[in-house]
């Protein structure tokens, strides 16, 4: 009698584990896991650390193109180079760097652009310290890594970044002076340069252009009045003037919607004044993701806390100045990119060349912040995170 009682006991727990089974299949088939398409394949061995490269001086960009081929050299799978179209006004070509751990599965895409003002000599540096970490530190696989594709242009202005390292041990005259009077220039250096070094016409004294300002969206909508040739802010003949903003152009419209977040590393020369800024720069009107913006960009602020101890300032970017023409604008208004950061830690204007540790605070902060929008990024979409008890852990 016991023994026919604990038979079917047996056998309504068999069922019962059964049944159970049978939902625990239907319930992850139904709703998988929020970032099982992200996730893919792990095909590729991570490397051990070590094998770093150090980057101990402010890359040239000739040495930007033997770097990059030195990391795309081991493994053609997972970082490629791209020669950017067209050729600058000195004949150098923009490289975008590709670093995608897998090709078999679809992954969110950051895009980071860097080195457009010609005084952000550390910029380059930073982003290439980034995609050696993320390619050899195994500490940057997971998350980082693995979860997306990076597109990555380390040096936008190369024309710029060369004119201005240069002249760097000539003595400082006045931007503007030196600009309008050749022959006052002689054997000095512009105290500024944010720009190109395109000319229009032979014969005039005034030349180069700010990238930054060369973008065709609301081109010319912040000002009533073109600066002048000579300024610093000179925004070109007409959107896409200049080779460098239609080599980038080319590259991101091609991209497209496979960039979900996109970031321009620049360079404040402001000491105390870092900013984590979003669109718009054209407008103060807000975009319609402000909140998130401004979320993803305090997180950032609160886990990239400056060397000193202060926070960056994050706002919308027109709240100190309206600026037209600049890439975030672009990125956000005519690529369509949600989700678009200008970041700007401080940077030393015509840094001692050979202080090190100068770049060095410089790159570690612009690869920390980078990483912390990308984390921020993260836990606002909740992509990898489980919530245990109010608690939110990412794995
Ligand atoms: C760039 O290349 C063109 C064509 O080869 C040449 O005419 C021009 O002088 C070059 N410019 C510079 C700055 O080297
Ligand atoms: C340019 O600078 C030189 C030397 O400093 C000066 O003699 C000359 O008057 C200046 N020219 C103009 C147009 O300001
Ligand atoms: C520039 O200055 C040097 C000496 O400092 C002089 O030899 C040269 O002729 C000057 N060039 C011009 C264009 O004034
Ligand atoms: C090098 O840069 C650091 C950081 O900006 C600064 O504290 C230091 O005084 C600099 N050293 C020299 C020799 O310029």
């Amino acid at each position: 009698m016991f023994f026919l009682f604990y038979n079917m006991l047996l056998q309504i727990k068999v069922y019962l584990i059964t049944v159970i089974y049978f939902f625990g299949v239907l319930f992850v088939i139904l709703f998988p896991p929020r970032n099982y398409d992200l996730s893919g394949a792990k095909m590729r061995t991570v490397r051990s650390l070590g094998d770093n490269l150090k980057f101990s001086e402010y890359i040239t960009h000739k040495a930007l193109f033997e770097q990059a081929k030195r990391l795309v050299h081991e493994d053609k799978e997972i970082a490629r180079v791209i020669e950017l179209k067209p050729i600058t006004f000195e004949n150098r070509t923009i490289i975008a760097l590709e670093l995608q751990s897998d090709k078999q599965s679809k992954k969110p895409g950051i895009l980071i652009i860097g080195g457009l003002n010609g005084m952000a000599w550390g910029t380059p540096n930073a982003i290439l310290e980034l995609a050696d970490k993320l390619l050899y530190d195994t500490n940057y696989q997971t998350p980082f890594f693995n979860d997306y594709n990076w597109y990555l242009i380390p040096m936008g202005n190369p024309d710029g970044l060369h004119f201005t390292q240069r002249h760097r041990d000539r003595s400082p005259m006045n931007a503007d002076m030196w600009s309008q009077n050749v022959t006052a220039r002689n054997g000095s250096r512009p105290t500024l340069w944010y720009k190109n070094v395109d000319r229009e016409d032979d014969k005039e004294p005034c030349f180069g252009t700010n990238v930054n300002r060369n973008f065709a969206y609301h081109w010319q909508d912040d000002v009533r009045k073109t600066p002048v040739r000579c300024s610093q802010f000179y925004p070109g003949t007409a959107p896409f003037s200049t080779k460098e903003a239609q080599a980038i152009r080319t590259y991101v419209d091609e991209l497209g919607d496979r960039i979900h977040l996109a970031l321009h590393l620049q360079a404040s020369f402001v000491p105390r004044k870092e900013f984590i800024l979003y669109p718009w720069r054209y407008s103060t009107r807000a975009p319609s993701n402000y909140r998130i913006l401004q979320d993803i960009g305090e997180y950032a602020a609160r886990h990239a806390r400056l060397p000193d101890g202060r926070l960056y300032e994050v706002h919308q970017s027109s709240n100190d100045q309206r600026v037209a023409g600049s890439l975030s604008d672009y990125l956000s208004g005519v690529v369509g990119v949600d989700l678009v950061f200008l970041i700007k830690p401080y940077h030393d204007p015509y840094p001692v060349h050979t202080n090190i540790s100068a770049l060095e605070i410089y790159v570690k902060k612009s690869v920390n912040t980078i990483l912390s929008i990308v984390r921020g990024w993260r836990s606002s979409t909740k992509q990898n995170t489980l919530s245990f008890f109010g608690k939110d852990v990412e794995f």
